[in-house]
Formats: C-alpha cells, structure tokens, sequence
C-alpha cells in the first residue's frame, strides 16, 4: 500500500513543473481505439490510473509504446470488446471505454463501475443517452452488454452536466450516422480536451466548453497526436500546499484560467497570487482568514475535486468557513483524518463548517481517496511534527511522484513501501 511520511514546519520555495490531467489522458486514451490507427498522445503523467487504462487497451489487443510522457496507442489489432471485472474495478471511471468501444465494434461488454469512495456512481445518464443513439443494453449476472446494428444521431438533454456521460456520447457520436446534440453539456477543460484530440483524428465536433455540443457523426477517423492540458486539479492541489504550509512557488505548466475559482478562494484567504501564461506564482506569508462559503460546482465553478484540498488550508485559517458540496454525497471522508490532526470541523449532510485552529499537529491517518489524500498531504505540511498517511495508493492515482515534487520546493515528506 505504501506511506507518506512527513515532517511538518518546513516553507516551501522554488518551482514545480505540474503534469499533464489525468482527466483528460484518460478519456484521450479511450478516444484512441476509435481510428484503428495510431494515435501519439504526449504530456502523459505516469499515475496506475493511466497504468490501468493501458492494460484495457492492451486487453483489447491494441499495442502500446510508452516512452516518457508520450504513449502510443496503435489500435489496428483491436479484436476485443469486453472488459473483465478484475480491470474495471482497478479505476471506475474505465466505464469512459464503453462509448469508445461501442462506436468502434458495435458492441462493448463490462462490468457496473459500482460504488467507490465517493458513494454511489450511476451510470443512468450514459446509458439512456447511448439507448437514444440506438443501443440495446442488457445485464446479464451484473455485466452490462451494450449492441447495435448502427448508431444514430440524436438529442441529448442531461438533466446533469455530467462529466462523463458527455465523453461518452462524444465518443459514441463520432460513429454515428447523422448529427448529435448535447444539452447542457459538462463544460469542465478536459471535455474540450477531447474534442481537440478527436477532431485532430478527423471528427465534426463542435461547442466543447460550453453547454451545448454538436458531433457531426460518421467521420472515418485517422492517426493523431495530441498534447494534454495541464492538470488544474494537480495545480490546486501545489496552491492549497503552499497556502497551508507559507512559502513562495511558482509553478509552471498551468492554465492559470482552469484554477480561477481557487485562485479567488485563496487570494481572499489572504494569499498573493499573480499569473503570466502559463505560469502561477502563490505565496503565503502569514496565517490565512477563513472565506466566504465555499460551494462545489459543475465547471467553471468551484470544482469538488479542490474541495479537500482547500478545506485542509482552511483547518488553520482565522474564523469558521462553510462547504457545501453538492457534486458527491460521500466527499466529506477525508474529514475524520483531519480531526485526528486536530481541526476542528463538523459535517452536516453536504455542509461542513470549519472552525480554524492555530496549528494542526502530526498524527497516523489514512488517505481515505485521491483527494482526500492530497488534503492529508497539505494538512501534513503546514502541521507540528511528524504525520504518517497510510494507503498512498490513493494518491498515486493522481499525482505523478508528489513526494519528489514537494520535496524539491523544501518539503520533508518520503514514500515508504508497506
Ligand atoms: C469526473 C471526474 C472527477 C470529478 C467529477 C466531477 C474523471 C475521470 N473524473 O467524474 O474527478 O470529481 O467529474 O467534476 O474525469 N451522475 C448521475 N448519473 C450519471 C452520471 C453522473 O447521477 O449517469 C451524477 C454523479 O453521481 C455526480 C454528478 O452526476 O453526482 C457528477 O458526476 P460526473 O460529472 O459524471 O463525474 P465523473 O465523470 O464520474
């Protein structure tokens, strides 16, 4: 499993170089058995997320070449069209195969992605938009086949911007005869991502990263290559490190446009922040004050997977700041850990208040999910003494080597193996 181990106190100075999203690799992946071509995709992070979904490409018999941050993906041989359990447990949002798989073969076959840390992950949306582009999908002893004789176009209203139903009907949509339309589209960077790649590849799609996307179908698709956006989770994720523990980075590789609403959030709690291109630089110089109400929202709003990250800063800010979570209904577990540091913090259905405390203390937690993790991490680094964080598997889905990064801007933290 693995442990963080990490001496608090230190400042951090210096640079960080944030990889490529992990968000938006995944779903580019899974977009590239859609050619049976080869596809190059550069600015790949090396997370066992991105490990996973090269085994399922592998499983599906298509041939890989990973060499640094690029991979290529020549998907010529694909003759598979399911996926076993044993992988779609491995990462749930595998489930991103299944509109790429249908479009390319005409049937897809996988197992439910089930509950994770997060709660319950229906599927519901993605199902009926692809049963609305002409698929029949079936369960039989809890795996899901999905078939047609032919996709067609359609209109798609998502009663919520789901972030990946829109990637699979992007992907189905690419296959289909006729022209789809997506209402109320997720608008979040990687959806735009995705279009980027696909189009490059030779699809129609147009209106990613707004709420409304056409996909032109029936396009025959071709070999691409393709760079991935910069992770603006990650980018937080360094913020929120630096917010809690003092000290002045700059990081470079950013959108400094895809963190703008945690860039508010923390300028407000009294960090400086200044941006040029793609760099960000934040310092933090004295003890934070606690913000306005902090609500998780469908892009371009505040984002749930910033949520833990910022809470753990506001653990020791001066006053109370109010979450509200409205993506997950189980996003509060890293909170527990929290409290063995000593925050003070109570959760009530989606809402938690914390009261900031002067100073968290070191203590054995346990990441209890990636973010979830990462905040344990920040919370870690500002705190007195030393903080064991079990069950770092959690966060290497994530973060490519996070203890190398942190420990180059002064971090004292280790990786220990067991
Ligand atoms: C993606 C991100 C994840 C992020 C989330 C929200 C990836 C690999 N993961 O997850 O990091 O936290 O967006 O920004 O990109 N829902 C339904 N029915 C559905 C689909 C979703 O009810 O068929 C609900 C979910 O339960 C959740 C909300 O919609 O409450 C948003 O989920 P969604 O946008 O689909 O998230 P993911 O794509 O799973």
């Amino acid at each position: 499993m693995g442990s963080f181990i990490i001496n608090g106190g230190n400042r951090l100075c210096g640079n960080i170089c944030v990889h490529g999203a992990k968000n938006s690799v995944l779903p580019v992946l899974a977009a590239t058995v859609l050619s049976g071509e080869r596809s190059v995709i550069y600015g790949c992070p090396e997370l066992t997320d991105v490990d996973s979904t090269i085994k399922i490409l592998r499983y599906l018999g298509c041939r890989i070449r990973r060499e640094g941050g690029s991979i290529e993906v020549d998907s010529s041989g694909m003759t598979g069209d399911s996926i076993p359990d044993v992988l779609m447990r491995e990462m749930r949002s595998s489930v991103i195969f299944l509109g790429a798989i249908l479009a390319r073969t005409g049937r897809a076959e996988m197992t439910y992605p089930g509950g994770c840390e997060l709660g319950p992950r229906p599927i519901d949306l993605h199902l009926s938009a692809l049963r609305s582009m002409g698929a029949e999908i079936t369960e039989r002893g809890g795996r899901m086949i999905c078939e047609t004789v032919g996709l067609k176009g359609a209109d798609i209203d998502l009663s919520i911007p789901s972030v990946g139903a829109t990637e699979n009907i992007m992907l189905a949509a690419t296959a289909a005869e006729g022209t789809t339309r997506i209402f109320n589209a997720a608008r979040e960077p990687e959806i735009y991502d995705l279009q980027q790649f696909l189009n490059r590849a030779g699809a129609r799609i147009s209106g990613a990263g707004g709420p409304y996307i056409e996909i032109e179908g029936g396009a025959k698709l071709h070999a691409a290559e393709h760079s991935i956006i910069p992770d603006r989770i990650v980018t937080a994720t360094y913020m929120c490190a630096v917010a809690a523990a003092g000290g002045e980075v700059l990081l470079e590789n950013v959108c400094p446009r895809h963190v703008a609403t945690v860039t508010s959030v923390l300028r407000e709690a009294g960090c400086r922040i200044g941006e040029t291109g793609d760099r960000l630089h934040i310092s933090s110089e004295r003890r934070l004050n606690a913000v306005h109400p902090v609500r998780t929202m469908p892009y371009p709003g505040f984002p749930t997977d910033a949520q833990s990250p910022v809470m753990a800063v506001m653990a020791t800010a001066d006053g109370a700041t109010v979450f509200i979570e409205n993506i997950f209904e189980n996003r509060y577990r890293h909170v527990g850990e929290l409290m063995r540091m000593g925050a003070d913090i109570r959760t009530e259905g989606r809402v938690a208040v914390v009261f900031g405390v002067p100073r968290l203390h070191g203590a054995e937690v346990e990441a209890t999910d990636l973010r979830g993790g990462a905040a344990l991490i920040i919370a870690a680094l500002g705190a007195e003494g030393r903080t064991v964080i079990r069950r770092a598997k959690h966060i290497e889905r994530g973060y490519e080597q996070i203890e190398k990064a942190l420990g180059g801007i002064g971090a004292d933290i280790e990786f220990q193996e067991g």
